[in-house]
């Protein structure tokens, strides 16, 4: 893109600068736009600004720091800096599951818009990112005609946010989809304009109404956890059929109708999304007198739930029977691989259930490590996965990083007490850790199978 083209590309600002806000912010500096991000936390705002990220992005970083010094990229915990700045505003706060309830916590979209609305003195577009309840873009909407001394002049949109933890960069500037959730033709045209690049290579651009595009990535999200737990569910069946669920997903997957995205079994989902989002839904269709509809996920979360109280079983066995006196090495904490994100992580639940079950439970994950100490002191961490191992009686697989994956089986076997290993992942290769003389177990793999095929 020319340098020309950029000056006459639009200001727009990022509201919250947690993972999604700062991937967003980053990607449309560096497709050449203006961008300024906002945060009400200044500890956050004063690190982005030096262009470190708060959280391990893969190639987040490098474009953080080349959108600054081009001088398109600055961040700001002034509403009014981005009132005055922005004649786009995309609103990327938070939605956590409430504490007491099922529900999405609504409270950071709210302070935004509250904060915002009143400040919008001039045409503009609001764009919501974060992941709603259906219905709340339209309270949203009249909310802010209301507030904004511009009025109707300033207006809102829904563009959902589909984007991969450890796969942020690639997602925004080149998603799978577009879903521009609109009420006019102006709002649509700046979407156009906003994602220019990404249609012009090629991305479907989907306009719908504003509930239309909060609902895809609930729904999106609500499929995804659902075959995840359907291969889990599977993997139940297998462990007692002595059949092995890899090889059943492999053959699944072969047919285009099923496909084999998100079909990979093992200790099933967590993270900041597919959790709390299908809990968010049901509690929604719930309040919209539809709660039938979506009961199936309340087994889909139990499933997924299952297959944390299965790793511990399988630990057990392992270990003789009981935990007590035992030590238990893990490998990774992270709620999946290329992430420091533990929230909901099924990998560090398993392991403080282990501890909590009289176990001395040594973790050690490459980027998770900071984060599970703060949440969980009462485990030991390691600074290597060697380190975590040495003297172990069971070794517990729980996050496939490349790391563990490609792990030597014989240089690990020389570290622990007793080489028993539970698989959490279907990661490794079963063939080489039985050779390494390895007791080698795995989630969805009857223990009279023999496969247990690597993750690609
Ligand atoms: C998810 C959605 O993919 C994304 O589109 C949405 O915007 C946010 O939520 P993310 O949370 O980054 O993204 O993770 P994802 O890669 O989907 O994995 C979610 C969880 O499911 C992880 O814990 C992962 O280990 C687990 N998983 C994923 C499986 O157990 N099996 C699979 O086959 C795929």
């Amino acid at each position: 893109m020319a340098p020309a083209e950029h000056a006459t590309r639009r200001h727009i600002t990022v509201l919250g600068t947690g993972y999604l806000g700062t991937a967003h912010a980053v990607c449309l500096a560096e497709m050449g736009f203006e961008v300024l991000g906002v945060d009400v936390d200044p500890a956050r705002v004063k690190v982005l600004a030096q262009g470190e990220l708060p959280f391990y992005e893969p190639g987040l970083e490098p474009l953080l720091q080349a959108g600054l010094r081009s001088g398109r990229l600055a961040f700001s915990t002034s509403y009014a800096d981005a009132a005055a700045f922005g004649d786009v505003h995309f609103v990327c706060v938070g939605t956590p599951q409430r504490e007491a309830s099922y529900a999405a916590d609504l409270s950071q979209v709210d302070g935004c818009v509250d904060a915002l609305g009143p400040l919008l003195d001039r045409p503009c577009l609001v764009i919501g990112k974060s992941t709603v309840p259906v219905g709340t873009a339209e309270i949203l909407a009249a909310r802010l005609a209301r507030m904004a001394p511009a009025g109707s002049a300033c207006e809102l949109a829904w563009n959902p946010e589909f984007l991969r933890e450890g796969h942020a960069v690639q997602d925004t500037l080149r998603p799978d989809r577009i879903v521009a959730g609109v009420r006019s033709a102006r709002a649509e045209a700046v979407l156009r304009e906003v994602y220019a690049d990404p249609i012009a290579a090629g991305t479907p651009f989907l306009v719908t109404d504003l509930a239309t595009a909060e609902l895809v990535k609930v729904a999106a999200n609500a499929f995804l956890a659902t075959k995840i737990s359907f291969i889990n569910a599977m993997a139940e069946v297998c462990e007692v059929a002595h059949a092995d669920v890899t090889m059943l997903s492999e053959a699944l997957g072969h047919d285009p109708r099923i496909g084999s995205a998100a079909m990979h079994p093992g200790l099933g989902f967590g993270g900041g999304c597919l959790p709390k989002d299908i809990r968010a839904f049901m509690a929604r269709a719930e309040e919209l007198g539809v709660e039938p509809a979506l009961s199936f996920l309340r087994e889909v979360d139990n499933i997924n739930l299952r297959r944390r109280a299965r790793m511990v079983d399988l630990a057990r066995e392992l270990a003789g029977g009981s935990f007590d006196g035992r030590t238990v090495g893990v490998l990774g904490i992270a709620f999946k691989p290329d992430s420091d994100d533990i929230r909901d992580s099924p990998a560090l639940d398993v392991a403080a259930t282990i501890q909590g079950l009289g176990a001395s439970v040594t973790v050690y994950d490459p980027a998770a490590v900071r984060h599970a100490r703060r949440a969980h002191p009462e485990l030991t961490y390691a600074g290597t996965a060697i380190e975590a191992v040495t003297g172990a009686d069971v070794t517990l697989l729980l996050t496939e990083w490349r790391e563990f994956r490609e792990a030597d089986p014989e240089e690990l076997g020389q570290a622990v007490a007793h080489r028993n290993i539970v698989d959490g992942r279907n990661a490794l290769d079963a063939a080489r850790w039985r050779a390494a003389s390895w007791h080698y177990r795995a989630l969805g793999v009857g223990a009279g199978a023999t496969s247990g095929t690597p993750a690609g």
